[in-house]
């Protein structure tokens, strides 16, 4: 520091520049932010030339948490971080009382067998304590050209003493908390990726069940095929047509577990696919007309549309892709639920409405229900009254993309009656 950067005495008055360092201090409350306020606020109301704050670390330690040039005895250079060994500030430390220093250290009682360290005229050293447990301990010093620290700082340095005890009593409860919620946050993070971890050991137990079946039956028929066409011969007891009509029957058979695998496979790999990757601006509506239009050969058949549409439903937050295939997925079950040839008698409905934070989308048909029985199952993976030809997949991929979308869905349902609601976040 060069003379005319060096503190002079302030003109103010202690109080003044006491006001101003409370203030510093209490703006910061982070240790990287504060430990240096604590400083230059001590420097400044103390029209010191340096200063150093020292705390007490985990292990008991004295460390020096941060410093200005020239420090009195522990080593200078502002080396932050560093441990303190025996000297003026462990000394205060361990006495727990504060000293003035005004004249030579080598003169002084209380500091036998140290030596002095760079070029300080007088410091005020002063212990920080909270309930009888040290948090440290704060010094200023003086060059020597300048006139020496008086009674009257000490005193005044009690002051401050108090305020940066506040201070750091404050930044330690902060740190605690800061370290609970990374604690939370990676305990959360663990349970959501073990509960992951138990959704996808299910389903692929899951999975290997429903495709060894029909691969099993695949393999037989084709075994069968291959075996029966090594018997063919000329008097084989099995006539020709015999042979070609057993293993056309075998052939189609093992094509159709074939194709089975084939629907299983394809909704595994939407159910994988369902992670939301690109967001924007999505317009249900629209979505909902896209979705009537692909189907519309299959809902009149069966069903009339009817549409209510508040215009005044805000865009979504999400994927396009996946909200329509997940709106698919829904009109599909009501189109199934419903027979064929008896439109006039039924309905397929679409609503959508405004709501707090969002849009509620609704489909529902006068099909043949839910039976209660079901209801409870209809989103678990593999799960359908339909047959082998369905997977079973299609609500739990439905489902998953709402999830991934931050929103939620509801099924109700009575005979002639089942609605699926879901609510999207709507996009800021
Ligand atoms: N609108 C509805 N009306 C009556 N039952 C329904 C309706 N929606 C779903 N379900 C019942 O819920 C079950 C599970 O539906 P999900 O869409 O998950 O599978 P799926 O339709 O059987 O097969 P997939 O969709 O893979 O072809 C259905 O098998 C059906 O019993
Ligand atoms: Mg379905």
């Amino acid at each position: 520091m060069s003379p005319s950067d060096r503190p002079q005495t302030s003109e103010r008055g202690f109080d003044a520049e006491l006001m101003d360092g409370v203030r510093l201090i209490f703006s910061s409350i982070r240790r990287a932010e504060l430990t240096p306020c604590i400083v230059k606020a001590v420097r400044q109301a103390f029209s010191a030339d340096s200063a150093s704050l020292i705390l007490v670390n985990a292990g008991g330690e004295l460390y020096v948490a941060f410093s200005e040039e020239r420090l009195a005895e522990d080593g200078g250079g502002g080396a932050t971080g560093r441990l303190v060994g025996d000297g003026v500030a462990s000394r205060v430390a361990r006495s727990r009382r504060p000293a003035l220093i005004a004249g030579s250290l080598l003169a002084d009682e209380r500091f036998v067998g140290l030596t002095p360290r760079g070029r300080v005229g007088s410091s005020i050293v002063y212990p920080l304590c909270s309930d009888d447990r040290l948090l440290g301990v704060l010094s200023a010093n003086r060059d020597p050209d300048r006139s020496p620290f008086s009674e009257g700082d000490l005193e005044n340095a009690s002051v401050f003493a108090g305020y940066a005890r506040l201070a750091l009593d404050n930044m330690r409860l902060y740190d605690e908390l800061e370290t609970r919620a990374a604690a939370l946050a990676t305990a959360r993070s663990r349970l959501a990726f073990s509960e992951r971890m138990a959704e996808l050991a299910h389903l692929v137990a899951r999975l290997s069940h429903e495709v060894n079946n029909p691969a099993s039956s695949a393999l037989a028929n084709l075994d069968f095929v291959s075996s029966a066409l090594a018997e063919a011969a000329p008097g084989a007891a099995r006539s020709p047509d015999t042979l070609v009509g057993q293993c056309k029957l075998a052939i189609d058979e093992a094509a159709k577990s074939v194709r089975q695998i084939g629907v299983v496979l394809k909704r595994v790999d939407q159910f994988v696919g369902a992670e939301v990757q690109e967001r924007q601006a999505v317009d249900l509506v629209q979505l909902v007309q896209n979705v009537v239009a692909t189907l519309r050969h299959e809902i009149i058949e069966r069903a009339r549309i009817v549409s209510d549409i508040d215009a005044s439903a805000p865009p979504v937050n999400g994927n396009s892709k996946t909200l329509s295939q997940a709106l698919l997925s829904i009109t599909a079950n009501a189109i199934e639920a419903i027979p064929p040839g008896q439109a006039t008698r039924h309905t397929l409905a679409f609503r959508i409405r405004k709501t707090t934070g969002g849009v509620e989308l609704e489909i529902a048909d006068s099909g043949r229900g839910i039976p209660p029985e079901v209801l409870g199952r209809i989103f678990d993976p593999f799960f359908t009254t339909k047959g082998p030809q369905s997977s079973g997949l299609g609500l739990t991929v439905v489902r998953e993309i709402v999830n991934e979308h931050g929103g939620r869905i509801d099924v109700t349902s009575s005979p002639g009656a089942t609605a699926v609601v879901m609510f999207l976040p709507a996009s800021s």
